[in-house]
């Protein structure tokens, strides 16, 4: 009998031969970055500040602001380090130290003193840390017994809040007698959302225009105004001049000295410019007060 042909017998396909499993190499956990010490610090801003402000400041800083500040704080090197207070990536410290002055700035951006330590020489040290708790910030970086000469807030006054707690601090960490510098954004002038400039046909006068002062604000600013699909924001607080003025005597601060600062830009051109260089010479923009720490806020 025929026998059907049989089929070849299938033989099993050999497997061409697995490259044994490539595993990816095991994650390295990334270091999280470290968290910001209070939520008003400007950790979204930081790259933009830092590179803003670079060594020596903005023509603001550089100009008007650090001489003012300087010219307040009238310490000379050689005695104590001066308390640079929410010191941001260190500008105020950096031009002390070109006059031989020590400094200590503390700010709640990490990134703001990572980029401080980095711009620093020898004389200028950076702590993280929440000023409305100075105090504890020095406590506990083994710095609870030293008394600075000196203390400044520069352009960070209305990014805190409450603000009672930073001046009580600051007083009780200076030398009896040592100043306390303070320069803000003219609180009776510059108001977010409530102040700007008009112009008053009648007369040809640029003027400025006040909608709001007494009330506080609490009012949210766009760091980079001009750049499209920026959505970073830092908060910043209104307060009339009188509450700046009371804080510093309820923490033992005496006011002694103000300057008033106008802005150095000019050069508009066309028919207004001399209405609006006369403008920016009546109105200032920062207000610079110098207070002592009377003796009994040690007490
Ligand atoms: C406008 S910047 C000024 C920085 C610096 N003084 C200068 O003049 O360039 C305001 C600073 O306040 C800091 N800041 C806000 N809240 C803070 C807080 N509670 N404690 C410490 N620093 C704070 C921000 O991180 C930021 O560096």
């Amino acid at each position: 009998m025929a026998e059907f042909p049989r089929r070849p017998e299938r033989r099993p396909r050999a497997k061409p031969a697995r490259a044994p499993a490539q595993r990816p190499p095991p994650a390295v956990a990334a270091a999280p970055a470290p968290a910001p010490a209070a939520p008003t610090a400007w950790q979204d801003q930081a790259q933009w500040y830092d590179r803003r402000q670079g060594d020596g400041g903005d023509d603001f800083h550089s100009t008007l602001i650090l001489p003012a500040v300087r010219r307040l704080l009238a310490v000379t090197p050689g005695g104590g380090r001066v308390l640079d207070v929410a010191c941001g990536q260190g500008v105020l410290g950096r031009a002390l130290a070109a006059d031989g002055i020590a400094s200590l700035g503390v700010d709640a951006s990490p990134e703001l003193i990572a980029a401080a330590r980095r711009r620093a020489g020898g004389r200028e040290h950076h702590l993280v840390g929440d000023v409305r708790d100075l105090p504890g910030v020095l406590a506990g970086n083994g710095l609870a017994d030293e008394r600075f000469v000196a203390a400044a807030v520069v352009m960070a006054l209305a990014d805190l809040d409450p603000m009672a707690p930073v001046l009580s601090g600051i007083a009780r960490s200076l030398v009896p007698g040592g100043r306390c510098v303070l320069a803000l954004s003219h609180p009776a002038f510059r108001i977010p959302r409530r102040s700007g400039w008009g112009w008053d046909d009648v007369q040809g006068m640029q003027y400025r225009r006040l909608d709001g002062y007494l009330s506080p604000l609490a009012v949210p600013i766009r760091t980079h105004p001009g750049v499209v699909d920026d959505h970073s924001r830092t908060l910043s607080f209104h307060r009339p001049l009188s509450a700046y003025l009371n804080a510093c005597g309820a923490a033992g601060l005496g006011v002694i000295a103000a300057e008033e600062l106008c802005s150095h830009r000019r050069g508009t051109k066309g028919a207004r410019s001399a209405a609006e260089d006369r403008a920016a010479r009546e109105f200032p923009l920062f207000l610079v007060l110098a207070a002592v720490a009377l003796e009994d806020c040690h007490s």
